[in-house]
């Protein structure tokens, strides 16, 4: 008889969000681990799947189990399992490649960049995820994390998303000699604006610092507020859109290098694209759900863009790297802002608590499920 385990999931032809009862998975695989869930963080692409916006099922499933931001602890290893051992601590990637032989991306790692779009995303897109007890996975999506990590590493995945942006900023930069010769501090000298105090903001903010980035964070709330607080506290500076009108912003910034977009808000964010200084990068992480056309000020930034060397870059999802330096870096931010960085989990909840965190307000930074035991 199969076990069944907890699970929370979304039954798009219902148009329901609940707590199912799951197969338990087993090992089917010589290279794959079973693991147990620790916690699995909630994140605005979780509570867009609840909308029915986003996300999909397995072929062969009604229900999608969501979650894609986890730490678990390996409890089984397949028999051609190498680098890992029963009780390490690890972390997953979220997608998997795509099957066209043509797809050099996928074919090497890269799915990340995949070029057909017939990736798959556990807790996403066709495959389930990791909000329930257990879960198996091949150890070429696994990450080990450090035990000193435990209580923070559910961060891992959303700090990715700036550990891929940077990546790309260098490579971007790269045209010309932007990264200064200090290769620990290659932000020495030049600003970063992040757009956004969420999560994905606040770690993309302290990955600036670490790399010697003069750093603001605009976001719209009056400050001071316990986010406002928190970006403070890591040497950043905080400014509200409210408080403060762009013009004035851009005079107390000078000249921005780089703008980090972690908000998913398309007006301030191209409105933020016009003060963006000389050689600058503009690099969006956000995905805003489809609305109608909104003005923007698209002759003053072509010219712009063109007179002023600037590159705009999307970037979405992230490879092994960017996870081996996300690691790293939470490493760094735990030595460096202890309290600050245990302070971007703003709670710890049951499972049960699943509807309130994902149908409810949102509130704090970010709020993890924590399986227990
Ligand atoms: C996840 C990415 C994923 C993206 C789009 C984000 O929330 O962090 O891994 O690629 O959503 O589905
Ligand atoms: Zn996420």
């Amino acid at each position: 008889m199969m076990n069944s385990m907890k699970a929370v999931a979304v039954l798009p032809k219902k148009r329901e969000v609940a707590l199912v009862q799951h197969p338990e998975p087993r090992i089917a695989a010589p290279t794959e681990l079973r693991i147990k869930t620790i916690e699995v963080g909630i994140c605005g692409t979780d509570r867009e799947i609840c909308t029915f916006a986003y996300g999909s099922p397995p072929a062969d499933a009604d229900y999608l189990v969501l979650g894609h931001e986890a730490i678990g602890e390996v409890m089984e290893v397949g028999p051609r399992v190498t680098g890992f051992k029963i009780g390490d601590l690890v972390v997953p990637t979220v997608r998997r490649p795509c099957s066209a032989p043509q797809c050099v991306s996928c074919r090497n790692g890269r799915q990340d960049f995949c070029f057909t779009g017939n990736f798959t995303e556990r807790g996403i897109k066709m495959v389930h995820g990791y909000m329930t007890e257990f879960f198996v996975e091949d150890q070429a999506h696994l990450n080990i994390v450090p035990p000193g990590l435990r209580d923070i590493a559910v961060l891992v995945e959303p700090l990715t998303v700036a550990e891929k942006a940077l990546a790309q900023l260098w490579q971007v930069q790269s045209r010309l000699n932007w990264a200064g010769t200090n290769p620990k501090s290659p932000g020495a000298g030049k600003t970063a604006v992040v757009l956004g105090a969420g999560p994905v903001g606040i770690l993309g903010a302290m990955a600036l610092i670490v790399r010697g980035f003069r750093t603001f964070v605009y976001s719209r709330s009056a400050d001071p507020n316990p986010k406002s607080d928190l970006v403070n506290a890591i040497g950043a500076t905080y400014v509200s859109s409210e408080k403060v009108a762009l013009k004035d912003f851009a005079k107390m910034a000078g000249p921005i290098d780089v703008v980090y977009e972690a908000l998913g808000v398309a007006k301030i964010s191209f409105e933020v694209m016009t003060i963006l200084g000389l050689n600058g990068a503009f690099i969006f992480t956000g995905i805003p759900p489809e609305k109608p056309a909104i003005p923007i000020e698209a002759d003053t930034l072509m010219r712009q863009i063109v007179l002023k060397n600037q590159a705009i870059i999307g970037t979405v999802n992230a490879d092994r790297l960017a996870f081996e330096n996300a690691i790293r870096d939470l490493g760094e931010f735990k030595t460096r802002w202890p309290d600050a960085i245990r302070g971007v989990i703003s709670g710890r909840h049951p499972i049960e608590n699943y509807r309130d965190l994902l149908l409810g307000k949102a509130t704090g930074i970010k709020n993890v499920i924590a399986m227990g035991g």
